[in-house]
């Protein structure tokens, strides 16, 4: 197999230089690449500089004696890009940081959105007008009177710079006063910086639990991508980039460049589930770091992590936004990066939907719970994924088709969505009266779905004013299950329209003993019991009704709940919720989920202090205290995205615009 090391002989002059080959190593033995980086025992530093000025991509295909295919040529890589590795410094984080005024609040301006202004014209509709002309609204939605009166255009009280009434710590001149830290957040702090992973002296990661008691820590020693997002927030919040930005660079350094049908191994442009940082003994007393990923095929069940790409896509947007570094997402290595995880989900496949196509497991949810197809969460993530590469991909020539497709992607995704998931007391009840065996292209039941799948509970489970995303869509099957991390993570992204951002919100509160119970949130409502659970996990005895992913109940997800809530100017349900969690939290050791019903018992099998438990209540504390901050971590509703899609299918001529004949109340 083929490994990279970058050898530092650090205990002089740095002279770092590349030593690329063959290693037959029963722990290397992988068809994917694994990055070893040798040290002296007597070593000082040794490491990656990732300044950009500096700091080259430190793999030269050729050298690889690689193919390098579509993408990589496509991007028209010169060699130059490639070259040799330096050396820096250690980074050691600044424990005592408690402010974020390291960040740079003047950021580079990035206009990337339309020029597109919105009105309310005679009739009470909103319009919107670009460069001067008035075009027709495609999705036009108002809510009438009413508290949350939404029109057209989301209303947020995030932007940047506006005063926020409730924040008595913002003095009158602008300054923030800092915030006194609760004893349960300088040992989340605490607890946070222990789980640090340092590769070659410099943190690039968290670990996923830290519990020294912990027998058999399985894989929860290693880093996951997903887990770390809410350690990244938190510690991009604090001002504190440096690990995101090793994170950043090294996880990119792992992803996959080629694919080995005959040894499962990742498709091009993968990013890892997890990697962990193995140290091996060599000769002469000299140990060697090495970064080894798992794409899935050590994981249970051996699936991919399709998710990964996605975060690590939405993690380079936030560090950019959270800190004005927007250097880092402009390398060519990182442009690169980013490029070939578009490219593996915008291949053409066997799919005719706009949504992406996936196994079961391939998320959050990493093992089989009825999730294959086009599960809630991977479409939420898909969307904001290329909402934020929409933001950073460089423009020039290679990249124009890239652009475009993006942009059509995100059109018929949005609508797809908004179109065909969502769940509301008056959708149900067109369900409720579906004719089946339609043929046209006007079909209402487009995707032949019968009646009797409506489960009993969810009849009365939607509230008037409430609704949801679904968890699934696919031919005569949808899966009404309600999914957490999907349904937020739409909303923060504006997956969902303003009016159905708000419903899910309506949803949550008015079911709150449901899905927040004793310790927010529940994974997924309800459960699967009896047969269903036999049928659909599999017998999995991790996952019994109640537990687990299949209705337990996990802390992680109060973060993401934070932002969809100051999103939508909800913030005392994410206070009520925080409060929750805190008075329960360090008392159970930062369990990993809850079970039951209420979420009244630390989860079966849940490990304790699981390190994304307690980053998502420091990085949900950080985001209350800094409404402006998180503002910069949402999207608003982009006409833009609305307007591609009807120059799309209305081009096409054999297809009618299937907007045309939507009845759905969502369309105006
Ligand atoms: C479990 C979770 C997964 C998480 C991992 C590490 O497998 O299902 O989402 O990434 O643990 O915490």
């Amino acid at each position: 197999m083929i490994t990279v090391n970058l050898v530092c002989n650090c205990t002089m002059k740095p002279s770092p230089k590349i030593l690329i080959g063959y290693k037959n190593s029963s722990i290397l033995a992988r068809c994917h690449r694994t990055i070893t980086m040798s040290m002296s025992n007597n070593s000082t530093t040794c490491g990656l500089n990732h300044d950009h000025n500096t700091m080259q991509f430190p793999f030269h295909a050729r050298e690889f004696g690689r193919v390098m295919h579509g993408s990589q040529q496509v991007f028209g890589l010169p060699s130059s890009s490639f070259g040799q590795s330096s050396l820096i410094a250690t980074t050691t984080t600044k424990r005592s940081v408690s402010t974020i005024a390291g960040v740079d609040f003047n950021f580079k301006s990035r206009a990337f959105s339309s020029s597109m202004e919105t009105y309310e014209n005679n009739n009470g509709k909103m319009v919107y007008v670009k460069s001067g002309l008035n075009v027709n609204p495609i999705m036009v939605e108002r809510v009438d009177d009413g508290e949350n009166s939404v029109a057209g255009e989301e209303v947020s009280n995030l932007e940047v710079g506006e005063k926020n009434e409730k924040r008595e710590n913002v003095e009158e001149e602008g300054e923030k006063v800092e915030e006194e830290e609760t004893e349960v957040e300088k040992e989340a702090w605490k607890l946070l910086q222990e789980a640090l992973v340092t590769y070659c002296d410099t943190p690039v990661g968290t670990v996923a639990a830290n519990d020294s008691d912990d027998q058999q820590p399985l894989n929860y020693d290693q880093v996951f991508i997903r887990d770390f997002i809410p350690s990244a927030l938190a510690f991009l919040l604090k001002g504190e980039k440096e690990i995101v930005k090793n994170f950043l660079l090294h996880t990119l350094q792992l992803q996959s460049w080629e694919k080995t049908v005959d040894c499962y191994s990742p498709g091009q442009g993968l990013m890892p589930a997890s990697f962990k940082v193995k140290t091996m003994n060599l000769d002469e007393g000299k140990t060697e770091e090495v970064l080894d990923p798992d794409f899935g095929e050590s994981a249970i069940g051996r699936v991919a992590p399709v998710d990964s790409g996605l975060w690590w896509i939405i993690l380079l947007r936030a560090y950019g936004k959270l800190t004005g570094d927007y250097g880092l997402q402009e390398r060519l290595d990182v442009q690169t990066g980013l490029k070939m995880i578009l490219n593996l989900c915008l291949t053409d496949g066997f799919d005719m939907f706009p949504s992406l196509l996936v196994t079961d497991g391939s998320c959050m949810i990493d093992r089989r719970m009825g999730i294959h197809g086009h599960p809630l969460e991977i479409q939420a993530l898909f969307y904001s994924a290329l909402r934020s590469a929409r933001e950073m991909v460089a423009a020039d020539e290679n990249s124009k088709n890239l652009v475009g497709e993006i942009n059509n992607r995100l059109s018929a995704l949005s609508f797809h969505i908004r179109e065909y998931y969502w769940l509301d007391p008056q959708k149900m009840n067109e369900i409720y009266r579906y004719k089946t065996e339609e043929y046209s292209l006007n079909a209402t039941n487009k995707f032949n779905i019968y009646p009797d799948q409506i489960p009993l509970w969810v009849t009365d489970w939607v509230p008037e004013g409430g609704g949801y995303l679904l968890g699934n869509l696919q031919p005569a099957h949808m899966d009404f299950r309600f999914f957490m991390l999907g349904n937020l993570w739409s909303v923060v992204s504006s997956l969902g329209t303003p009016r159905q951002n708000n419903a899910i919100l309506n949803l949550i509160e008015a079911n709150w003993d449901d899905l927040v119970g004793q310790m927010p949130l529940k994974i997924c409502y309800p459960a699967l019991e009896h047969h269903e659970w036999r049928i659909i996990t599999g017998s999995d005895p991790k996952n019994t009704p109640w537990s687990y992913h299949n209705g337990g109940s996990w802390p992680t997800l109060l973060w993401q709940f934070t932002l969809a809530c100051m999103k939508m100017e909800r913030t005392e349900l994410a206070e009520k919720a925080v409060a929750l969690a805190e008075k329960r939290l360090p008392r159970d050791s930062w369990p990993e989920y809850y079970d039951t019903r209420t979420a009244r018992f630390i989860g079966k099998q849940a490990r304790l202090y699981q390190t994304w438990t307690l980053a998502g209540y420091l990085a949900s504390k950080m985001l209350l205290k800094s409404p402006e901050m998180a503002s910069l971590l949402c999207w608003n509703e982009d006409f833009e995205i609305l307007e591609t899609c009807v120059c799309l299918l209305n081009k096409s001529g054999r297809v009618k615009c299937s907007r045309d004949a939507a009845k759905s109340q969502i369309l105006v």
